[in-house]
C-alpha cells in the first residue's frame, strides 16, 4: 500500500483499488450507489429519507468532505476497482476524529452489493488502517457492528481488531435502538507527533 500525505485530497493505493476523499463531482455516483444498496446496506444504517438517494442530496452531504480532511475532524474515501474506475465499489470513513490526549476515530464502511465476498472490504479496510496508525498517527480506532452481521464481524477480526463488549442501545436503525459490539484495535506504533 502507498499513502499521501494528510491533505485535503487523500489517495491510498491498494493492489485492487484506488481510494481517495470524495468531492461534489462524485454527487451522481454516490446516490446510484446508495440506490442500488438501499436493501442489501439498510438494516445496518439509520433510516434515510428519500432525498438520500439523489444525486442532489450528495451534492451538499459532500461539499464540506475535503475541509474536514484538511482539518483533521473527519476522513471519508471513496473506492474505486482499478479495473473499473468510474464505478464506487466501496466506502471506509473515519469518523469524530479526536485529537489530543484521546488521539481516536470511529470506523465505518460498506462495499457494493454486486462485489461483496471478493475480500474488497478487507482489502480497504486495511489500507485506511495502516494510513489511520501511519501518515495520520491515531492511537486508537473504533468500530461498532451489529452481532448478527457475521461478515463485518470477520472484516474487522481479519484487520486487527477485538471485541471490547456490547453496548446497548447503541444506534438507532429502522427496526429501533439496537445493541452493537464496540471493537478496537490500538497503534503499537504511535509516534505521539500530532497535538
Ligand atoms: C460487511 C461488508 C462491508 C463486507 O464486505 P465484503 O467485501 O464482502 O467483505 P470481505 O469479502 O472482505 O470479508 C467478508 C468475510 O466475512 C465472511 N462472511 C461473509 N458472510 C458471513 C456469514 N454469514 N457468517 C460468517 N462469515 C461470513 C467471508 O467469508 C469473509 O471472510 P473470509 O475472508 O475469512 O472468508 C459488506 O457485507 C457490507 O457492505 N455490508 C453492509 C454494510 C455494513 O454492514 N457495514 C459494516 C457496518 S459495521
Amino acid at each position: 500500500m502507498s499513502a499521501t500525505r494528510p491533505t485535503a485530497v487523500l489517495r491510498l493505493s491498494t493492489p485492487r483499488m484506488e481510494l481517495r476523499t470524495p468531492c461534489q463531482g462524485d454527487a451522481g455516483e454516490f446516490a446510484a450507489y446508495r440506490v442500488r444498496n438501499r436493501q442489501a446496506h439498510g438494516w445496518t444504517e439509520p433510516p434515510r429519507q428519500e432525498e438520500y438517494f439523489t444525486a442532489g442530496y450528495w451534492h451538499n452531504a459532500l461539499a464540506p468532505v475535503p475541509d474536514r480532511a484538511k482539518n483533521d475532524t473527519e476522513y471519508r474515501f471513496a473506492a474505486f476497482l482499478k479495473d473499473d474506475p468510474d464505478h464506487l465499489v466501496g466506502l471506509v470513513n473515519l469518523y469524530n476524529v479526536m485529537r489530543g490526549p484521546i488521539q481516536c476515530a470511529l470506523l465505518g464502511y460498506s462495499v457494493d452489493a454486486g462485489h461483496m465476498g471478493r475480500g474488497l472490504a478487507s482489502e480497504a479496510v486495511s489500507a485506511v488502517v495502516s494510513w489511520a496508525f501511519g501518515p495520520a498517527d491515531l492511537m486508537r480506532l473504533e468500530a461498532n457492528v451489529l452481532p448478527e452481521n457475521h461478515a463485518s464481524i470477520r472484516v474487522l477480526e481479519k484487520c486487527g481488531f477485538h471485541r471490547v463488549g456490547l453496548m446497548r442501545k447503541s444506534l438507532r436503525l429502522a427496526g429501533g435502538w439496537q445493541d452493537h459490539y464496540m471493537y478496537e484495535t490500538v497503534n503499537e506504533h504511535h509516534r505521539g507527533d500530532r497535538p
